[in-house]
């Protein structure tokens, strides 16, 4: 397939970098107005342009990685040229009925809500498509199954899934930083204290995508009756840990919503 990126930012680049390396098979096209931080692009074989509607007549997907406000502009200029696509939005808060009537019948409205995280194949990126889309949607899911998990929701959920999934990646480097911090404390420099925080984590998650199981059957296995680790996550607990984290997710949910 031939991916058409417009806006070249923070996450647009991330799936850019993710297609060209956990699908290859596919061509990546990326733009934005000011190419010059990321020509490097170039050389790992995506194409960089200017010009959003650089070949954007041979894409299968158009995929918008731009601001709310930069969506009018961006699909008056390429809507004059490209027939009938497939239109893969990221753009927080564009419902796709709204997408939908802005961009007319012959095209086709996709929701994603992929993290940063596309880059290393690692993304959770939530999918949300009207049942007349069902078919054309199969390829946008594909491509984002290559760049980590890809699961379809309910468009209802989709403020819920900006906040788990993109939001969630700011929380979990928050937890991290803060293991960080707490190894340095007791012994670690902040490298090495990084390095063991991250691959824990990491070890974690995989354990929990592995096996599928409920996260307190893992815990079990590592707190020994009388041990340290029961002694630390009740501390933690008693100091708002979980209900801490609910919180915040409740409350960047409330944000979302306005
Ligand atoms: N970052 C995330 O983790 C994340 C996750 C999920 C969803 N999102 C959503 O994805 C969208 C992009 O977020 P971001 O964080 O990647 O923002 P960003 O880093 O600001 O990227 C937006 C890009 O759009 C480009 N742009 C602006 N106007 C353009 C135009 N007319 N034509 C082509 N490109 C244009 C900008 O570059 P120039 O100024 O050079 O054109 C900029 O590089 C937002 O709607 C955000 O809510 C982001």
């Amino acid at each position: 397939m031939k991916v058409h990126i417009i806006g070249g930012g923070n996450l647009g680049v991330s799936i850019a970098l993710g297609i060209a390396k956990f699908s290859p098979e596919n061509q990546v096209t990326v733009t934005r107005r000011n190419t010059a931080s990321i020509l490097y692009l170039e050389a790992l074989g995506i194409t960089v342009s200017t010009d959003n509607k650089y070949q954007i007549q041979d894409a299968d997907i158009i995929i918008l990685t731009i601001k709310p406000y930069q969506v009018d502009t961006v699909l008056a200029e390429i809507l004059p040229v490209i027939g009938s696509k497939i239109i893969a939005s990221a753009v927080s808060g564009l419902s796709i009925e709204n997408l939908q009537n802005k961009i007319g019948e012959t095209n086709s409205a996709i929701r994603i809500m992929p993290n940063i995280a596309s880059q290393f194949g690692a993304s959770a990126t939530c999918i949300a498509f009207h049942e007349k889309n069902k078919d054309k949607a199969q390829s946008v899911v594909a491509l984002f199954q290559d760049l980590g998990t890809a699961p379809i929701i309910d468009e209802k959920l989709m403020d819920a899934a900006t906040v788990l999934a993109a939001s969630g990646t700011a929380f979990a480097l928050r937890y991290i930083r803060a293991s960080m911090q707490a190894g340095i404390e007791i012994g670690f420099d902040w490298q090495t204290a990084l390095a063991i925080s991250a691959q824990t984590v990491k070890g974690a998650a995989e354990m929990l995508l592995e096996e599928k199981g409920h996260p307190e059957q893992l815990i079990d296995r590592v707190t020994t009756p009388q041990g340290c680790t029961i002694a630390g996550l009740n501390e933690m607990e008693m100091h708002g840990f979980s209900s801490s984290l609910i919180r915040g997710i409740k409350t960047s949910l409330k944000q979302i919503k306005g």
